[in-house]
């Protein structure tokens, strides 16, 4: 695709060669150091040590396609009308005060890529089923491995429910309630094969709550709806805190090797107890996030600064649905929720400019404004009149601004600019306008500094509050 250049180009999709050949090798090392080590672990590794195997190789394989297919893709997706425009670029036509020109005119970056990435996924996951249950009928406990047949195609149903509707969402420009019904009714058939399967709904009580509500609790209903909120959160959240060259996916790589450290952790050390079900959870979990990391990467290598190509919320709803299948189909939905510490921050802060003309004006786009001159990023703003608020709206606008969470500029006519609402734009007040990466770079540092946070609340604060802590 042809581009020009400035200042801050745009990457062309073929500019350097991709490391495929680097990826490939590395991931044979690493199935090397997993074989032997399932080796030496014959005892507890058992029968996973060939689909755990295959998982890394995917993880590569899928890797090594993105990096190549990417490239390949970009034309056929802008021949097509896929595509947007990076509108914090001086490629982007701006008028002589720096606002953007109507209709935006700049360099097509072909969107959504999460289209090439989800669709390798897929391919590799069915890939990886014979791998891991072709001999279930000549196993011992025949129906518990069905069982767990069943949940891993439905898990993987609801994934590509999603990736469809992102794909709908990235064509049609779906309205916001749709944003909601949409992931609950792709969540529906991972809910049911839970419930099929008298899945889980107890859940233990703090110590300091046990003498009036007993050591556990079964929730039955209501943790069905924490698990349909959980995917329609996980689905979401990514969305809202996005519009920074590579954010989407470098957050989603963050989750899934946090996750991945996690389930690495459970199986190390934990490992006592109800064996197989632990395992089996951990290992389900493992063989989802495992190829959605490597074809995460590659997603990655191409998106970030300056992106040559856009994710589009296809990638973000996919990624969403894989933690949320990840999470509940292995057992382990809370702490999911821990390792989204940034994405639930933001989603709070979000509300009520998601909750639009009921309290703070949400403008379309609410990603970084651009500093021509020096051509860093800065806080964005939604403008209004703080009398035509509602009352809701005005008082929070009275504690935006009384906290100093956001930027506040009082207009001479009357009206207001007030920075949005996202944690984005709160690092861009704390640390001031800085260029597209730095901003991308100290977002992913937070999200690693939350990973160590939930760690800590996950192993060491929740000891002070459970007997036993698994
Ligand atoms: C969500 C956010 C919106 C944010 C947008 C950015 C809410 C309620 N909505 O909207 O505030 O602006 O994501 O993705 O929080 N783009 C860039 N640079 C990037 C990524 C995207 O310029 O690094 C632009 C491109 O023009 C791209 C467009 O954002 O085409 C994608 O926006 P879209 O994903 O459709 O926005 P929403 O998900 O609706
Ligand atoms: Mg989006």
């Amino acid at each position: 695709m042809a581009r020009r250049r400035s200042a801050s180009p745009a990457k062309p999709p073929t500019a350097a060669k991709p490391p495929t050949g680097a990826v490939l090798a590395a991931t044979a090392a690493l199935c090397a150091g997993v074989a032997r080590y399932c080796q030496l672990n014959a005892g507890t590794c058992g029968s996973a040590a060939v689909p755990l195997v295959v998982s890394v190789c995917l993880a590569g394989v899928g890797c090594a396609a993105t990096l190549a297919l990417i490239p390949a893709m970009s034309e056929l997706l802008v021949a097509a009308g896929l595509f947007g425009i990076d509108l914090n670029k001086a490629t982007t036509r701006r008028d002589a005060a720096g606002v953007l020109t109507r209709p935006i005119e700049g360099i097509k970056v072909p969107e959504p890529m999460g289209l090439v990435t989800g669709t390798v996924y897929l391919m590799l996951m069915f890939v990886f089923i014979p791998f891991a249950f072709v001999d279930v009928a000549d196993r011992p406990g025949i129906a518990w491995n069905h069982v767990k047949l069943t949940e891993f195609i439905t898990g993987l149903l609801s994934i590509t429910c999603m990736l469809f509707l992102g794909f709908g969402d990235d064509v049609l420009n779906l309205k916001w309630r749709h944003k909601f019904i949409l992931p609950s009714a792709a969540a529906l058939p991972m809910l049911m094969v839970y419930a099929s399967n008298h899945g889980v709904t107890t859940v233990t009580v703090p110590l300091v709550l046990q003498p009036w509500l007993g050591r556990l609790v079964d929730l039955g209903v209501l943790y069905y709806a924490f698990m349909g909120m959980l995917s329609i959160f996980c689905t979401n959240a990514i969305n809202i805190l996005a519009g920074v060259n590579g954010l989407e996916v470098g957050q989603s790589v963050v989750i899934a090797l946090s996750m991945l450290a996690n389930n690495v952790v459970q199986l190390v050390f934990f490992i006592e107890g109800n064996i197989e079900e632990r395992l089996w959870n951990n290992l389900f979990s493992i063989y989802i996030l495992l190829p959605f990391t490597g074809v995460s990467l590659g997603l990655l290598y191409h998106n970030w600064f300056p992106s040559a190509v856009f994710v589009g919320d296809t990638y973000c709803y996919f990624a969403g649905m894989t933690f949320a299948v990840s999470g509940i189909l292995g057992h382990n939905p809370k702490t999911v929720l821990l390792f989204f510490i940034p994405q639930v921050a933001n989603f709070i802060f979000s509300l009520p400019q998601l909750m639009n003309s009921r309290a703070i004006p949400c403008p379309r786009h609410r990603m970084p404004g651009f500093v021509t001159s020096t051509q860093e990023v800065k806080v964005s703003y939604t403008t209004f009149r703080a009398e035509e608020l509602t009352s809701l709206g005005r008082a929070i606008f009275k504690l935006c601004k009384a906290t100093g969470l956001c930027e506040v500029v009082e207009e001479e006519d009357g009206s207001v600019r007030m920075s949005n609402m996202t944690i984005i734009c709160l690092c861009l007040k704390l640390c001031g306008p800085m260029r597209e990466d730095r901003l991308t770079m100290r977002l992913l540092g937070l999200q690693l500094a939350c990973t160590l946070l939930a760690f800590t609340i996950r192993y060491k604060v929740a000891a002070l509050a459970y007997e036993v802590v698994e």
